[in-house]
């Protein structure tokens, strides 16, 4: 194993032991394999590079102050993948299958996993793809699943740090009844235009409205978009186009622990000027503040100081990362032990 600067790591690809890899063909899943390459041969007529049939997901592990090793809500993360295998005509992979794999995987590459205190975590990315031939536009009939893991460091290394958001009105995330509600790969390929385009212009996020109306608010290019009200709300947008984010889940749960009341609705885009705090949510960074949100040349700030994290969102992501590190008990029964 290679020597890793534990407090040196960022979220960027890395090569670990091994990955797990299960092949499905004539309606079953073989054993699966643990595979030390990070290569994989495949046809050259691969359903998944000609017609996009791949789906991913993303989880957590953490190595906890009791020095156990444990997934956050790996099952969510496992009834998602089965959604988007099904809209995208794809294998499933049980729950049973994927719990299995993320243990094996994680297990075999234990040493991968950031010691308690760093604020590392071991990144764990299941990929399912359609890996049979197939030349005319149709489902494929062979299927490949892998689970690989990286290991990444704190997101926020000084504290969370508020980021600058661009809503841009000539691009689409998703079709009002499209693929947005699953984790497609395609979903992210067709993000990266505007988000090279918001990079350039000194947005390192884009929040995307409705595509139909662009009317109301339904979330940033990879992760859910969460407000707060100066009533102490939470809300976030209702939506059938936007990802359901296990993340916002959590954060749903953990806000009404709190005393605040939840509301998932349509969000007006002219609701935005009024809030209190603002958030990009997800697993790689738990909650992104924004504190300025631009769309042409009208520019929206939000909360006071503008400068730091609000209250509640800072509140939310301290508990998040003590139940996830095994410093805060679990009492919804969210962390997985493997
Ligand atoms: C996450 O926040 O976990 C995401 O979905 C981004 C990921 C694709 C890197």
């Amino acid at each position: 194993m290679q020597n890793i600067d534990w407090g040196s790591l960022g979220f960027k690809y890395m090569d670990t032991r091994c990955h797990v890899r299960y092949v499905w063909r004539d309606g079953k899943w073989d054993q699966g394999e643990m595979v030390e390459e990070p290569f994989f041969k495949m046809h050259i007529a691969a359903a998944c590079l000609h017609y996009g049939q791949a789906a991913f997901e993303g989880l957590k592990a953490f190595r906890c102050k009791d020095g156990s090793l444990r997934v956050f809500r790996p099952r969510e993360n496992a009834r998602r993948m089965a959604l988007t295998a099904r809209r995208l005509c794809m294998a499933e992979v049980s729950e049973d299958l994927f719990l299995d794999a993320i243990k094996r995987v994680i297990r075999a590459n234990e040493e991968y996993v950031p010691p308690y205190g760093t604020g590392g975590s071991l990144y764990v990315r299941p990929l399912l793809i359609g890996s049979g031939e197939q030349i005319g536009v149709a489902p494929a009939r062979e299927y490949t699943f892998i689970v690989l893991v990286v290991p990444v460091g704190a997101y926020y290394k000084g504290g969370l740090q508020p980021v600058k958001a661009l809503i841009y009105d000539d691009f689409d995330r998703a079709a009002p009844l499209g693929v947005g509600n699953v984790k497609a790969a395609g979903n992210y390929a067709s993000s990266l235009y505007a988000h090279e385009k918001a990079k350039k212009e000194g947005y390192p996020v884009e929040l995307y409205l409705d595509a139909r109306e662009h009317k109301y608010v339904e979330e940033f290019a990879t992760s859910n978009f969460i407000g707060i009200t100066r009533d102490n709300r939470y809300v976030t947008p209702a939506s059938r186009s936007i990802l359901p984010s296990v993340t916002n889940e959590t954060l749903k749960t953990l806000a009404a622990d709190m005393g605040l009341k939840v509301e998932v609705r349509q969000v007006p885009f002219e609701e935005l000027a009024e809030l209190a705090e603002v958030a990009a949510c997800g697993t790689a960074v738990v909650v992104t503040p924004v504190n300025e949100i631009r769309r042409g040349e009208t520019v929206i700030r939000i909360g006071e100081s503008g400068s730091g994290c609000g209250p509640v969102l800072q509140k939310l992501y301290e508990t998040v990362q003590g139940i996830q590190y095994g410093e805060i008990p679990d009492r919804y029964g969210w962390c997985y032990e493997v």
